[in-house]
C-alpha cells in the first residue's frame, strides 16, 4: 500500500478523519483512549465489555460512533495491545504492523491512531517504533502483478499519529524507507536484478542522494587481481560488477567503517549444483548487498559524522563451459590462493576480494553482511543472524546496535582450532572442508577473516534475511534484514 505518516501535536479525538483508533493494553485504556470514551458517552468500554473484547495482541474492535458528518470520526477501532507483562518496543513496533493492515483490510483510507504505550516508552521512542511498525508492515511486493484485488495493489493510506513526536515519525521514514528498498532489491527476480541492473540502481541511488560512486566491469576486476571474485563470476553470461559507494561527512571524519554484502544475484551452486528445491530461494543471495545499500540510502540522508564506504563484489554463480570447478585453484586480491572444493561455497571467494579492497582503501573496521551458509540457518534458525568478530569491542558494538533497532544477532565462536579444516595441500587455502559438513557457518567465517587484520564483524544471515511466509512486519520474501542494525550502527546519534 501508499502508506503516508502525518504526525500530529492534537489528541486523537481532535484529528478529522474517519477511523479513530485506540490501544487496550493490559485490558485498560490509555488517557487517550478515556478521552474518546468520555466524549462518545462511554460508547466504547460499554461496547468492549459487552462483547467480552479481552485486547489480546493485535485482536481488533470497530465500533459505529454514530457521530455526523463532518463531527469527529464515524468510527473507532479498539486495537489489543496484549498483556501489561513483557511488552517491549517490539510490541509497539508489530502493533503498528498490523494496525495498518488492519486499517486497509477495513478499507478505510485515513485514519488516526494514538502513539501505543507513549506513556511507558516516552513519546520519541513509542512514536519512532509505531511508526515504523506501520510503515514496514505496510510494505507490499506487487510489480509485476498485473491481476488480482485492488487491496494487493498499491491503495492509498493515510495515518495521522495523534501527539506524536514529529522527528521521531521523520526518523523512521527514512529508516523503513531504506528497509523496504533493500526489500525491492531481494525479490526482484534474478533475470531482472543480475549484477549490471544491481550496479545500475546503485549508481542511480549514489545520484540521487549525493553519494561518490565507482562502478567496476568484468575487465576492471579481471585487471584489478580478483582472481577469487572472478572465478566465481566466470560462468555467467551475465558479467559481474564491483560496485563502491562512498558517504563522507560534511567535516573531515575521525572514523572510516567499511561495509561489506554478499551479492550473489543468484546461487545455483554451480556445478556443486544445489538440488532444485534449495535453489528456490536463492534470489536471496544479494540480500547482504541489499542491506548494505539500503544503509547506505538511509546514511546519505541521516547525515552522521563517520565516513562509510560500501562495498559490493555482484555476480552470479551459475554452469557453463566458462564456469570454475572443483579443483580450480583461484589467486584472489590478497595474493593468497584457494583451492576449490565446492563452487557452491562461493560467497567466501566473492567476499575475501571485497574485503581485502575495503581493507587496503583504508577502514578503521568493517562490518560485513551475507547469506553466507545453510549451516548457520541449523544453528540459529530464519530468524536469528550469526555475529562473528575477530575483535570483542567491535563485536559488541555491532551486537548492541542490532538490540537497539530490534534485529534478532547471536554471537557464535570462532574458533581457531577449525582452521584445520581449510588446509590445502595444494593452495594456501581450501573454500570448504569437502566432505564434513560440521561447523560450516564457523569455518566460513574463519575463512573470510584470512583476509583483514582490522576489526572484522561477519554477520551470517542466511536465516533471517528471507522468509517464505508472512512475519510480524511484512510480508513473504526478502526482509531487509540488516539495514536497520547497520542505520542504529553508523547512522545514529552514537555514531560520531
Ligand atoms: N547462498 C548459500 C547459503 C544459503 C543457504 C543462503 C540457505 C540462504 C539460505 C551459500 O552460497 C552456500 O551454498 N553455502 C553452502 C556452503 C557449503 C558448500 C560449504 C551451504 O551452506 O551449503
Ligand atoms: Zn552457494
Ligand atoms: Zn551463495
Amino acid at each position: 500500500m501508499e502508506l503516508t505518516l502525518k504526525s500530529a501535536r492534537r489528541y486523537v479525538d481532535e484529528i478529522p478523519a474517519p477511523l479513530a483508533v485506540v490501544g487496550v493494553w493490559g485490558g485498560e485504556f490509555s488517557e487517550e483512549g478515556n478521552k474518546l470514551d468520555a466524549r462518545h458517552r462511554k460508547a466504547l468500554s460499554k461496547m468492549m465489555e459487552e462483547l467480552h473484547f479481552k485486547g489480546d495482541f493485535g485482536e481488533t474492535l470497530l465500533i459505529p460512533l454514530g457521530s455526523r458528518k463532518g463531527e469527529g470520526p464515524g468510527f473507532a477501532l479498539l486495537f489489543g495491545l496484549g498483556k501489561k507483562r513483557g511488552v517491549s518496543l517490539e510490541t509497539v513496533r508489530q502493533a503498528g504492523a498490523r494496525l495498518v493492515q488492519e486499517i486497509a483490510r477495513l478499507g478505510f483510507k485515513e485514519a488516526v491512531s494514538e502513539t501505543f504505550l507513549s506513556d511507558k516508552f516516552g513519546k520519541k521512542e513509542a512514536s519512532y517504533a509505531l511508526a515504523e511498525g506501520a510503515l514496514l508492515g505496510g510494505y507490499a511486493w506487487n510489480k509485476y502483478k498485473t491481476t488480482g484485488p485492488a487491496s494487493k495493489r498499491g491503495e492509498k493510506l493515510r495515518l495521522w499519529l495523534a501527539r506524536a513526536s514529529g522527528p521521531a515519525v521523520e526518523q523512521a521514514a527514512i529508516v523503513a524507507e531504506a528497509v523496504n528498498y533493500a526489500r525491492d532489491l531481494v525479490n526482484e527476480p534474478p533475470n531482472v536484478l543480475t549484477p549490471a541492473e544491481l550496479a545500475q540502481r546503485a549508481s542511480a541511488m549514489a545520484q540521487e542522494l549525493g553519494l561518490e560512486v565507482e562502478i567496476w566491469d568484468e575487465n576492471q576486476i579481471k585487471q584489478a587481481g580478483m582472481g577469487a571474485f572472478y572465478g566465481v563470476a566466470q560462468g555467467s553470461a551475465n558479467p559481474p560488477r564491483f560496485i563502491q559507494l562512498t558517504y563522507k561527512p560534511q567535516n573531515p571524519a575521525s572514523r572510516v567503517i567499511a561495509m561489506v554484502g554478499k551479492g550473489l544475484t543468484f546461487d545455483t551452486g554451480g556445478y556443486s549444483l544445489k538440488p532444485s528445491e534449495a535453489q528456490i530461494t536463492m534470489k536471496c543471495d544479494m540480500a547482504g548487498a541489499a542491506a548494505v545499500l539500503g544503509a547506505m540510502r538511509a546514511i546519505a540522508r541521516l547525515k552522521p559524522e563517520v565516513e562509510v564506504r560500501a562495498y559490493v563484489a555482484a555476480a552470479e554463480n551459475m554452469i557453463s563451459g566458462t564456469a570454475y570447478r572443483v579443483s580450480d585453484v583461484l589467486k584472489s586480491l590478497s595474493g593468497k590462493t584457494i583451492e576449490v572444493l565446492n563452487t557452491d561455497a562461493e560467497g567466501r571467494l566473492t567476499l575475501a576480494d571485497a574485503i581485502t579492497y575495503a581493507d587496503r582503501r583504508g577502514a578503521d573496521a568493517i562490518v560485513e553482511l551475507s547469506t553466507l551458509t545453510g549451516a548457520c540457518v541449523v544453528a540459529l534458525g530464519e530468524k536469528i543472524a550469526g555475529l562473528f568478530a575477530n575483535d570483542a569491542r567491535w563485536g559488541r558494538e555491532v551486537q548492541e546496535a542490532a538490540e537497539r533497532a530490534g534485529e534478532k544477532v547471536w554471537p557464535l565462536p570462532m574458533e581457531e582450532e577449525y582452521l584445520e579444516a581449510l588446509k590445502s595441500s595444494t593452495a594456501d587455502l581450501k573454500n570448504t572442508h569437502g566432505r564434513s559438513r560440521s561447523g560450516g557457518a564457523i569455518t566460513a567465517a574463519l575463512f573470510l577473516a584470512k583476509f583483514t587484520e582490522k576489526p572484522l564483524v561477519h554477520l551470517d544471515i542466511a536465516g533471517p534475511a528471507y522468509t517464505e511466509k508472512a512475519h510480524a512486519l511484512g510480508p513473504a520474501g526478502g526482509t531487509g534484514f540488516g539495514v536497520r542494525t547497520l542505520i542504529e550502527l553508523l547512522g545514529g546519534d552514537e555514531a560520531s
